[in-house]
């Protein structure tokens, strides 16, 4: 069967990756979509000089509009959110449902998790697949835990931490994209599964923060507690669990220790007034205190027990681009979507709606590195 995608934000960092995917690794046809027609354009017509079949055509598309959003989903089989839109994703869901298609998004925030929840009834009663939280984080880190539980007896602990490295510098994003960005610093849950229970980390703890070390080329690096979706249900999925969570990493010295202790405070004050310069100072020092090696690692430390002996093992997943390393678990996850393999109706999070062995094979295919040590 051929299908047809829709991406809001096609012609973004991270939607212009999937798009290219799609067309290498399927027949499906995509639609890039976004508020600049310009921009949608130029896009599709790479994108239609490098992929034969002409299977890229361009969408004016306003999240915040849903007339914009009924018309460009007539049609598809599929709407993929790539687009900085979390705040409006009650507009997208219910046009996607009232379109009778599917739904996979990838924005990191509390509040499109809460919005969709509510909506999984009707979703599940439509017989429709919504996928959220799909992508790198979130997205991955429950993946590599289901993936690699089934190589102990007892699983005890099963720590996640990422550092991303980017060269921000030749980076252009939507407004919105930065402002949604600062939003989610509000959301950020820094909670973690010790010793048998979900814990909260206070702010404090930043000045003496957990390390992890992710081997050549960062070395030791700190890592705070955030809260991710998938990370909830491990604990009753391996009731020996006593230690599990998701650390990121910081940006760099600039973004960690300025930014954030000034514009957090700011912007819990006021939201309203306080994104905007917040979002500016963030970009500004993204771009201006980034420096190389430029990589995006994912690592998983599991202890427990195998054959009656103590075992750990370490899994990496690395990428020199962190976009990239954003779009590839999404393509690999419709990959078991778009044969129906994993397809089946209701709400799901990527991390657990995907098949982890294949979903990790896929990922290596498509040029993620993985390294497995101490099996
Ligand atoms: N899960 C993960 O691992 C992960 C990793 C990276 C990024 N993300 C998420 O992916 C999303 C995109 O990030 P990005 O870095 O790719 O941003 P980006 O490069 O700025 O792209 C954002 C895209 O969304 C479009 N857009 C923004 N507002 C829109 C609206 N109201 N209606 C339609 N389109 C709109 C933009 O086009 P116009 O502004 O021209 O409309 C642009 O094409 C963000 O939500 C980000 O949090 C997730």
């Amino acid at each position: 069967m051929m299908h047809n995608i829709l991406i809001l934000g096609g012609y973004g960092n991270t939607g212009r990756p999937i798009a290219e995917l799609l067309l290498q690794e399927t027949n499906c046809r995509v639609v890039l979509a976004g508020r600049n027609r310009k921009k949608a354009e130029a896009a599709v017509s790479e994108l239609n000089d490098r992929f034969a079949g002409d299977r890229t055509t361009a969408a004016v598309v306003d999240a915040a509009d849903v007339v914009s959003l009924n018309k460009a989903m007539t049609g598809v089989d599929l709407v993929v959110v790539a687009s900085s839109t979390a705040a409006y994703v009650e507009q997208v869901a219910t046009a996607a449902l009232d379109a009778g298609i599917d739904y996979c998004d990838m924005q990191y925030s509390t509040a499109k998790l809460a919005v969709l929840q509510g909506m999984a009834a009707r979703i599940q009663a439509k017989g429709r697949c919504f996928i959220t939280d799909g992508g790198f984080h979130p997205g991955l880190p429950a993946v590599l835990v289901r993936g690699i539980a089934p190589r102990f007896d007892r699983l005890d602990s099963a720590r996640v931490g990422s550092v991303i490295k980017i060269d921000w510098r030749g980076l252009e994003f939507s407004p919105a994209t930065v402002e949604e960005m600062v939003t989610e610093f509000l959301d950020f849950k820094m909670l973690a599964f010790e010793e048998g229970e979900w814990r909260q980390t206070s702010w404090w703890s930043m000045w003496k923060p957990l390390t992890m070390d992710f081997g050549e080329p960062f070395g030791k690096q700190y890592c705070v507690p955030m809260f991710l979706e998938e990370m909830r249900s491990l604990p009753e999925r391996y009731p020996t669990l006593h230690d599990t969570g998701f650390f990121v990493g910081g940006f760099n010295w600039f973004v960690d220790w300025v930014v954030m202790p000034v514009g957090l405070p700011l912007l819990k004050l006021s939201p309203r007034r306080m994104t905007q310069p917040v979002g500016r100072l963030m970009e500004w020092g993204l771009k201006r205190f980034s420096k190389p090696p430029y990589e995006a690692l994912l690592k998983l430390e599991a202890e427990g027990m195998r054959a009656g002996e103590r075992q750990r093992i370490d899994l990496i997943l690395s990428h020199p681009d962190g976009y990239l390393f954003t779009a590839i678990p999404v393509v690999a996850c419709l990959l078991q979507y778009l044969d129906g393999s994993a397809r089946r109706s209701g709400l799901w999070l990527q991390a657990h709606f995907v098949e982890p062995e294949r979903m990790l094979a896929d990922m290596a295919r498509l040029g993620v590195g993985v390294r497995l040590s101490g099996q």
